[in-house]
């Protein structure tokens, strides 16, 4: 058997071709097109500055030990799309972690509304982010300086807009998502190495997204997405109390699905239920909602997007234009 030296050279290349399969799916397939939009205006701390102006301490305990929290939040229209919603996720997370912020939360949705408008988006993505301040080299939290608040306006594109149409394949990872009690993945929290940690293995596969389970061996989520099954005519998807984010995105699709009449329910799921399932879908604020057509090379159904995963794609998007919030 040839074993191969982990030397730095050789887990450079063996990096090197993971990258160049992950590309394979990326919009955008050039390294330095990753490099953060330079153009924008960023709200910091109550200013807006240029991008190469929006900048915090190496101190900043946001950094150090991911203290802080953060919502992803989708721009349509030029409106904050469910804003209520992103925002008492926000509230609540900010009170878990005991972070205070010299904002009130109309005063953030103020100044995101000043970003959209800086920023001239009509179709966008902001990431809201409050992080614990600058503070010793120890973990305590409140002997921190002032928090940092940010917000930047910018795009989002998750998927190829072909995903939407065909599907997309993903795997189940071999790392669970974080026990409820050590952190809980309802805390949308800075520290998302869990989730980076199960993305790498999705992208190992030559996926985009990744199923994770709990740590009973139930489905929870994928690394960044929540998870949808259609099983003889009703939706399923895991409870919150399976360990994953209420998704906003996830409350929408169990709205629409009443709306519907369509029988939903929020249960405990295994993987043989992934296999046994008619359609798949993930949701998310940077997915919207994708469908599912392979999982661990097992074909969902017929292998092609079914009848209510397209049907409730188009009530997301109706939804979208209709610029109403629904939760
Ligand atoms: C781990 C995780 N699960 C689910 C979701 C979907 O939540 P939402 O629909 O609120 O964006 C996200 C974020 O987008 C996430 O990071």
């Amino acid at each position: 058997m040839t074993t191969i030296a982990r030397t730095p050279e050789n887990l450079r290349s063996s990096a090197r071709s993971v990258a160049h399969v992950a590309t394979e799916f990326e919009e955008r397939p050039m390294a330095q097109d990753y490099a953060p939009n330079p153009n924008l205006k960023i709200w910091l701390d109550g200013k807006l500055v240029p991008t190469a102006e929006a900048k915090i301490s190496v101190f900043s305990h946001g950094l150090l030990y991911g203290d802080g929290i953060f919502e992803g939040i989708r721009v349509y229209g030029g409106r904050i799309f469910e804003c209520r919603a992103h925002m008492e996720r926000f509230a609540l997370g900010l009170q878990a972690i005991r972070l205070e912020i010299p904002w009130t939360m109309d005063q953030i949705v103020d100044a995101m509304n000043d970003c959209i408008r800086a920023n001239n988006t009509v179709d966008g993505y902001i990431r809201l982010v409050a992080a614990r301040g600058p503070g010793t080299l120890g973990i305590h939290p409140f002997r921190c300086v002032a928090p940092n608040v940010f917000i930047i306006c910018d795009k989002i594109q998750m998927y190829g807009p072909e995903m939407y149409e065909t599907g997309m394949k993903i795997v189940t990872a071999s790392t669970i998502r974080n026990h409820p009690n050590a952190l809980s993945p309802q805390l949308k929290s800075l520290n998302y190495l869990n989730n980076i940690l199960a993305k790498i293995e999705a992208i190992d596969a030559g996926c985009l997204e990744a199923v994770m389970l709990n740590h009973e061996g139930y489905v929870a989520e994928c690394s960044g997405d929540n998870l949808f099954i259609v099983q003889g005519g009703r939706l399923r998807t895991p409870a919150t109390h399976c360990g994953l984010l209420n998704g906003v995105t996830r409350r929408l699709v169990l709205k629409m699905a009443q709306k519907r009449g369509i029988p939903a329910e929020e249960t405990t799921l295994t993987r043989i239920d992934l296999y046994y399932a008619d359609e798949m879908f993930i949701t998310g604020t940077g997915a919207e909602v994708c469908p599912i057509i392979d999982i661990d090379n097992r074909p969902v159904g017929d292998g092609k997007p079914g009848p209510f995963t397209r049907q409730l794609i188009a009530d997301f998007r109706a939804h979208i234009k209709s610029g109403e919030e629904m939760l």
